[in-house]
Formats: structure tokens, C-alpha cells, sequence
């Protein structure tokens, strides 16, 4: 027997931020990044939403990119003072990510962030609020997903918090939110989305529901994401990414990643490379890595009309290249010197990463290392490297 685990509630399509109106509830607090939300008017509209519900709204503004712990222990505080009983995550997953670990710090005051890192630890929720997730980038699917990513800037490592109590009670999918994400931001977080797809496919716990949602969603980015990146403005592009980012959250929420995101959070963490922009360097190598321990990729190449895995890899690259994404980590400006130092760092974090755990093949310390060295060269990456 297998749960099917997803957000309680979906509503998808353009405009859908208005489901906001029939919320039930008393208070509900509004944790969001920057000011895209604000300046693009999302933000006021759904306080406006709120209001006609009757819900009395505080704001939380100004998350990071890649939160730390420390700012969701502010935003846990202001709940605190506040008593929500909603707490709504509107924006890039940033923001909602950090919504969701002061949600358990809101509802376990005494509780230590170390002690959320070990999978399927977090504490039951739901106590004192329930969680809505409103994403303005097609990325992570974080609105139906049980996990939130924090960083620890100290240490130079990405936290995925994994739980399934987390996976929102209501995720609202409106494409119309997305317009105002300028096209690197869209680029990056499509080729996240197209990730989740590929690795929840191949996960060596893969299943039908999340096979189904994967190939999918696969075939959803590879047919629109140019079209969202170039012209911004196409609201039902926008909504299919949405909805394709929705879709491989849901596969992978139900069958976990591999080692592209192992490898891809040490990066992020350590020199703030943006997730979606490694995953896609290293999505091609990993490909090509896990191909002999998978049939499964010929499988995936046939939705977007490919036959091989060389190929469905290949494909990948050119879709990289098309939405102008780089092709090598060395390309965000790290010096040869610095990668060399920081290489076995960052290789033995990414062995100990949870999502290594259902990559579909075992890695070893070295063959990590080779993946990360042909990715900082932008590489093809070819098994004789570790073998020779
Ligand atoms: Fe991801």
C-alpha cells in the first residue's frame, strides 16, 4: 500500500487567487520575499481577498533568496504575537519555504532547527494553523510538496527539510501571478520544474501516479518554457508552466529526486549558483552517469520525440541553451583554484544529501567528484573518467 501524498486542497487556473474569498478563518499571516509580490499588486489583492472572508491579515515581507533559519525564527515571533490561524506563503519558494519552517517554529516554539534535519522529523502540525501556498515561479512545487530548503550561510549547506507534514492544506496555482517573473527567473525555475521529472522518474521508488505526472510534466516544459521565457506576457503559457511545476512537485513529492539536486544544493549553498541553473548543468552528466544502472530514460526521450538516452540528454542541453542558461558551473565565475579546494566538501555533502538515497544508482565519493569536475568544465561526462 502506498499514500498518495498532496496538498489538501488544489485550485489552478488564471485568476484562481480569489479562491482566497471563501477561507475560512480568523487571522492569517502573509510571508512573502522582496517586493514583487507588492509591486505587482498579488499581494494587495489578496489581502483584499482575505478581508472579504472576514480574516484579519498581517504581512511578513522581505524572505530572502535561499532563507535561513534565523529569518524564519523572526517570522515565527511576529505569528507569535499574531495568533494566526492561516499562514498563507505568496511568492518564489524562497518565501514560501520560510513560511513553512516558522510554521513549525510558530507551533513548537522550543523547538531547535537542527533538530528538523533528519528526515520525517518535524513535529504533527496543524495545532495552531493550517498553511496555504500561493508560488509566483514554476519551479519547485513546493505548493505540494513536504519540503522546505533552509541554508545555514555558516556552514555553506542547503537543508532540505523533509516531512510530509509540511505539504500545504491548500495550494492555489494562478498563472497570472507569474507575468511580472522577469526571464531568468523563469528559465531557472522551468528547468528546476524539468528536473523533478526526469529524477522522480527514474527515483528507484518511482511509482505509476508519479510516472504519469512526470512524463507529463516533461512534456508540458519542454513545450512551453521558451514561449513563458520570451514572451512573458502569455498568461496560458505561464499557467501550463505552473501547472507543469505543480505536476512534477506532486511526482517527485511521491517518489523523491536523486543526485542532480544532491549535487545542485552544495553549489547553491556554497556559491549561490540559482538551483534551477545547476540542476540544468548537472541534469545532462547525471543522465548519462545513472544510464547504466536505468533503463528508464528511452522512455522519458519518447514524450518530447526522442529515442535514446544520449539524446533525451542532448535535448536537455539544447533547451539549456535556448532560454540562454549557462552550460558550465565555471561560467558563474568561480576560479579553478577555488573549485579544486572546495571539491571534497562539497562531493561529501552531496553523498550525505537525502535525495542521493533514491538516486536509481549508488554513487561513490570519486564518481560525484567526476560529475562536479566535467559540470565546472562543461563536460560531457564519460565513465572512463572515474575508471581511468
Ligand atoms: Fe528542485
Amino acid at each position: 500500500m502506498s499514500k498518495l501524498f498532496i496538498a489538501g486542497e488544489v485550485f489552478h487556473g488564471a485568476g484562481s487567487l480569489d479562491e482566497l474569498k471563501n477561507i475560512k478563518g480568523k487571522k492569517a499571516v502573509i510571508v512573502t520575499g522582496g517586493s514583487s509580490m507588492r509591486k505587482n499588486g498579488t499581494l494587495d489583492k489578496a489581502v483584499a481577498y482575505l478581508h472579504e472572508a472576514g480574516i484579519e491579515t498581517q504581512i511578513f515581507e522581505g524572505v530572502e533568496e535561499d532563507p535561513s533559519s534565523a529569518t524564519c525564527l523572526k517570522g515565527a515571533e511576529v505569528m507569535n504575537t499574531f495568533q494566526p490561524d492561516w499562514i498563507i506563503g505568496l511568492g518564489g519558494c524562497s518565501a514560501i519555504d520560510a513560511a513553512k519552517i516558522m510554521w513549525v517554529f510558530y507551533e513548537y516554539p522550543e523547538v531547535e532547527f537542527d533538530a528538523l534535519i533528519k528526515p520525517f522529523t518535524v513535529p504533527v502540525l496543524r495545532n495552531k494553523a493550517k498553511f496555504i501556498a500561493i508560488p509566483s515561479t514554476s519551479g519547485t512545487g513546493t505548493e505540494t510538496t513536504g519540503l522546505a530548503v533552509i541554508t545555514d550561510r555558516e556552514k555553506g549547506v542547503k537543508y532540505p527539510v523533509v516531512s510530509y507534514e509540511l505539504t500545504p492544506d491548500i495550494a492555489i496555482i494562478d498563472g497570472e501571478i507569474c507575468a511580472s517573473m522577469p526571464a531568468h527567473v523563469t528559465s531557472n525555475t522551468g528547468l528546476d520544474a524539468l528536473t523533478h521529472c526526469v529524477e522522480a522518474y527514474v527515483s528507484n521508488i518511482d511509482n505509476n501516479i508519479a510516472d504519469a505526472l512526470s512524463k507529463g510534466g516533461l512534456e508540458i516544459v519542454f513545450d512551453n518554457l521558451k514561449e513563458a521565457v520570451e514572451n512573458p506576457n502569455n498568461i496560458q503559457a505561464r499557467q501550463n508552466m505552473h501547472d507543469a511545476s505543480f505536476m512534477a512537485g506532486l511526482a517527485f513529492n511521491n517518489a523523491w529526486l536523486g543526485i542532480v539536486h544532491s549535487l545542485s544544493h552544495q553549489v547553491g549553498a556554497l556559491y549561490g549558483i540559482p538551483h534551477g541553473a545547476s540542476n540544468a548543468i548537472f541534469l545532462p552528466n547525471v543522465i548519462r552517469y545513472n544510464a547504466l544502472a536505468t533503463e528508464r530514460y528511452p522512455e522519458l526521450a519518447k514524450v518530447i520525440g526522442r529515442e535514446t538516452t544520449e539524446e533525451l540528454a542532448q535535448a536537455i542541453e539544447t533547451l539549456r541553451s535556448e532560454v540562454n542558461n549557462p552550460s558550465a558551473i565555471k561560467d558563474f565565475g568561480i576560479s579553478k583554484e577555488d573549485w579544486d579546494k572546495n571539491l571534497d566538501y562539497i562531493a561529501a555533502n552531496a553523498l550525505a544529501d537525502p535525495c542521493t538515497g533514491f538516486n536509481p544508482r549508488v554513487p561513490v565519493l570519486e564518481e560525484l567528484k567526476a560529475i562536479y569536475n566535467a559540470c565546472y568544465e562543461g563536460a560531457v561526462y564519460a565513465e572512463e573518467v572515474v575508471a581511468g
